[in-house]
């Protein structure tokens, strides 16, 4: 198994119960655009990637025929089970499968997502190149990640205290690099959100995260003394692990030629 897909697998599987009670993920502004992006009918396929514990998948779920979440991650794939009983959401199925090597044939969706996790993946191009085969032509793909500023001092440093928390933190592009990717990638980009946040606070992100206790003094420092534009970019307040920031957040929406 690729290092990056290891640490990614070990990091996920330690941290899944976290996940599933995490406001920034199960309640984020993001999902409601990315459904929107999607244009759903009610009669679509969708394949959700690295579902996580499922709620990119569940909000699909409301308007489309079925979803199908895979994700790399058989406690995070537990914990997403667990919540669809929960709910009584009986139109999503899961799959454990890696981005980079999706177990469905070529054009078996009409819609493909993916939201806050291609930052973790090895190549974000073998990804998009498994969305564009396993999405019919004509179909949707709608990918939302975090995302880092363009001024590079500021996106070292977001990339730097990512890595800090949670070392299986690949990189956080910019949202000129995700459209290059779809475009790369062969898609048509039909529209593109930068309006979302992924909204944090220091002390559940650490305790998500699983960061030892090095690793935290390590990020209250970097937090003390961030880059010039570092508040404005991540809407940094408060203190301790009261702190509050935001990562920006690209929504890339296209179509599959
Ligand atoms: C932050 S969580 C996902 C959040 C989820 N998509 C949501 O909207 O709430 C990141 C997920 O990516 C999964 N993951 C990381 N690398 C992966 C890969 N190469 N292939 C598939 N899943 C992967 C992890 O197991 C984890 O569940």
């Amino acid at each position: 198994m690729d290092a990056t897909i290891r640490k990614a697998a070990a990091q996920f599987g330690r941290q899944a119960a976290h996940y599933t009670t995490s406001r920034s993920h199960g309640s984020g502004d993001s999902l409601a655009v990315m459904v929107a992006l999607a244009g759903l009918a009610g009669t679509e396929r969708v394949l959700d990637v690295a579902t996580g514990t499922g709620f990119n998948a569940f909000a699909f779920a409301v308007s489309a025929r079925g979803v199908v979440a895979v994700d790399l991650t058989a406690a995070m794939l537990g914990e997403a089970r667990r919540l669809a009983a929960e709910r009584a959401i009986a139109n999503v199925t899961f799959v454990r499968a890696v981005a980079g090597a999706l177990p469905f044939g070529d054009r078996a969706f009409d819609v493909t997502t993916c939201r806050i996790a291609p930052h973790h993946f090895p190549s974000v191009p073998a990804f998009l190149a498994e969305v564009v085969r396993v999405t019919r032509p004509g179909g949707r793909v709608v990918v939302g990640d975090t995302i880092s500023p363009e001024d590079p001092v500021l996106a070292a440093w977001h990339n730097r205290v990512e890595t800090l928390r949670d070392p299986s933190h690949v990189r956080n592009y910019t949202a000129a690099e995700w459209q290059a990717f779809a475009e790369a990638a062969g898609l048509t980009v039909a529209a593109v959100d930068n309006t979302c946040r992924s909204r944090l606070t220091f002390g559940d992100w650490v305790t998500r995260g699983g960061t030892d206790p090095e690793r935290v003094a390590a990020l209250r420092e970097a937090f003390a003394a961030p880059p010039p534009g570092a508040v404005a970019a991540f809407d940094l307040r408060g203190e301790g692990d009261a702190l509050e920031f935001a990562w920006p957040i690209t929504i890339v929406a296209a179509i599959r030629p």
